[in-house]
């Protein structure tokens, strides 16, 4: 069982695409299963490879209330998509930032599981926006993104005057409705 440092905006580390996993073996598992401990540690429904530094196409979702029903997505693709659905995202990346995404209210995606056998994942709703999410994160790409020009401008500015302050003060996180991805 092991924590990994989950890396934040700005950090030019979330830019980086993730490759595609060619065999999925025992490095692979134990790198889910980090993943795992780390995204429930950090009460998070959601967490890409890329997020703690290894570019690998590798994704864990849980968006149970329990807290015990993981998904995992290795080398994921979505193939259909349908819909539109506008809520409200936050990213264990992002610190205290939560803004309005649009994206596709139902998704199939394709994939490999722990086992490395083929799998397929029909989604809606909070489900299909993780997994949309966190295959942005493979790719490099982040929430914020999607946000206006403007918002994002002031968004960076906060940032870089938040790693200036210091490294070890955290700001205490707003308790809000919506969750980490
Ligand atoms: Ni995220």
């Amino acid at each position: 069982m092991a924590r990994l440092e989950i890396l934040e905006y700005p950090d030019k580390r979330l830019r980086l695409r993730a490759e595609p996993v060619e065999k999925v073996d025992d490095t692979v598992r134990t790198l889910v299963s980090d993943m795992l401990d780390t995204m429930y540690a950090a009460a998070g429904i959601g967490l890409a490879a890329t997020q703690v530094n290894v570019r690998k196409r590798v994704l864990v979702i849980d968006v149970s209330e329990t807290r015990n029903e993981p998904h995992v997505l290795i080398n994921p693709e979505i193939v259909h998509a349908e819909g539109k659905l506008s809520s409200e995202e936050g990213c264990l990346s992002v610190p205290d930032v939560f803004d309005y995404v649009e994206r596709a209210e139902r998704i199939k995606a394709t994939y490999l599981d722990r086992d490395g056998q083929p799998a397929q994942l029909e989604a809606e709703d909070l489900l299909a926006v993780c997994v949309q999410h966190e295959i942005d994160h493979l790719d490099g790409k982040l929430f914020v993104d999607y946000l206006s020009e403007l918002k994002r401008q002031r968004l960076k500015k906060k940032a870089f005057k938040k790693v200036r302050r210091s490294a070890n003060e955290v700001p205490p996180r707003q308790s809000i409705s919506a969750r980490l991805i």
